[in-house]
């Protein structure tokens, strides 16, 4: 076996298991451009510094740099025997330009640069991701807009409760979504936070410039304390909190969508592209998508566990525990990127069904509550209104008919206060439209709704 490059201190070879159970480069290999990017920043410090000779840190870079055309070719190679990311750098390093090499790690260690790499790594993908749901809140804003006339029935309790504009009920989402990009930037200010330079612990000796070093990374502010600096993984936890917020949203929507393009609702239909079929039932189009990605929110929140608990109870500073930090940030990564790029796209080309959703609020009671109103204005107390109707309600039942086509007399016979206007009343334009309070379902307030969120994606 090849020789560690830690290893002086030992005198027998690392059992075959071990190797393999505490090597990270099955996964970390995906920090490896983060990790060359973190180097080059670092040799180019310690040239300017004095730390190492200018010329050494010239040949440094240059070693770097074919490193990282190797990797951007797909040739550079990875062995379980130099363990992690960091250290499989470095060998190809060597062996590019021999032991000079050997002079990056100078002011330097794995903990502030594994701690490096993955700022580095999570404020790029944060950037996507809300680059993602910038893209999906205008999606929904450009659905709203085109479907403001659509009347749905709007629920509690999963039973029908007072109709609303479908457009209400997007932007509803929106404002879930836009809440969800704020959280993420939010997040990125503590992402956007440079550990390097803090050693192992303590700090180092060399007279290092972390602020360069920052700055040659485009980071804003350095940590300032060595020891919080590789210990801390709050910001990977503030990533995957937002994260799972962010999956619980895009949750309950494919629940929605589900049950929208089911038989019973047939509210929406799903584009072909974004369905699959049965192998054995020929009938069958299901929204696979939607339903993934609900149950991908599954291992979203799992992934924030997973790690709130690895870091429960751990001692300040650097444990190997904190290798556990990787794949479910990963994953998340991953998770989040494809789930918010799908959906957009099935919303986009979504299909609304018309005919039903209008048949859908035509015939239910949900213009119940506006008839109560009604005679409210008319001057009777509310309690005695809702009596009033709740006992037409179930006349309608009794009689299978719809609070519309029950006729004036009987109207009269429930009670004095009806005239021939509570018709118009009850019409389900009139019963969204008169919904207008701010952040209320009536167009003119959905269109302000809209105005805002047009004017918050001008922002972007
Ligand atoms: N592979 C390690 C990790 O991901 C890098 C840091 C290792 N440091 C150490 N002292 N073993 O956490």
């Amino acid at each position: 076996a090849e020789t560690k490059l830690w290893g002086g201190r030992f005198t027998k070879p690392t059992n075959e298991i071990v190797e393999e159970f505490t090597a990270s480069i099955q996964f970390d290999q995906k920090l490896a451009a983060q990790d060359i990017k973190g180097s080059l920043a670092h040799v180019k410090m310690l040239g300017r510094q004095g730390i190492i000779p200018e010329a050494d840190a010239a040949k440094i870079a240059d070693g770097l740099l074919a490193v990282q055309a190797k990797l951007m070719q797909g040739e550079l190679q990875f062995s379980v025997q130099h363990e992690d990311v960091h250290m499989n750098v470095e060998k190809h390093l060597l062996d590019e330009i021999g032991p000079v090499g050997g002079k990056l790690h100078t002011g330097r260690s794995r903990n502030d640069q594994v701690a490096l790499d993955m700022h580095l790594y999570l404020k790029e993908e944060v950037a996507e991701i809300a680059g993602l749901l910038v893209r999906l809140v205008e999606v929904l804003a450009e659905k709203a807009e085109s479907h403001l006339d659509v009347i749905i029935p709007g629920y509690t309790h999963l039973q029908r409760a007072q109709p609303v504009l479908l457009a209400h009920h997007l932007l509803a989402y929106a404002g879930m979504f836009r809440r969800d990009v704020e959280r993420l930037l939010d997040a990125q200010k503590r992402i956007d936070m440079m550990p390097l330079g803090s050693g192992a612990l303590a700090g180092t000796t060399f007279p290092v410039d972390r602020e360069f070093v920052a700055e040659e990374l485009g980071f804003a502010r350095v940590y300032e304390n060595s020891m919080d600096a590789v210990s801390d993984r709050d910001f990977i936890l503030e990533f995957l909190s937002a994260a799972s917020i962010l999956m619980m949203h895009l949750s309950r929507f494919c629940e929605e969508l589900v049950l929208w393009s089911s038989t019973e609702f047939g509210f929406v239909e799903l584009d072909d592209a974004y369905c699959t079929g049965s192998s054995i039932m020929p009938q069958k189009k299901n929204p696979d998508v939607a339903e993934l990605i609900r149950g991908k929110t599954g291992r979203v929140y799992g992934n924030l566990f997973g790690l709130l608990t690895v870091l429960k109870g751990l001692p300040l500073a650097y444990n190997k525990d904190l290798q556990e930090d990787k794949e479910g940030m990963f994953d998340t990564v991953e998770t989040l990127k494809t789930s918010l790029l799908l959906f957009a796209g099935m919303i986009e080309t979504m299909h609304v069904r018309r005919e039903n959703v209008e048949k859908a609020v035509r015939e239910d009671f949900s213009n119940a509550t506006d008839l109560a109103d009604y005679l409210v204005r008319k001057g009777l107390p509310f309690r005695q209104a809702h009596e009033v109707i709740g006992k037409l309600v179930l006349f309608c039942i009794t009689e299978g008919k719809f609070l519309a086509d029950v006729t004036m007399e009987e109207y009269k016979d429930a009670s004095e206060l009806f005239e021939a206007d509570l018709y118009e009343a009850i019409d389900v334009r009139t019963v969204v439209n008169v919904r207008n309070s701010l952040g209320g379902t009536g167009t003119e307030s959905v269109k302000r709704q809209l105005v805002q969120v047009k004017e918050w994606l001008a922002g972007f």
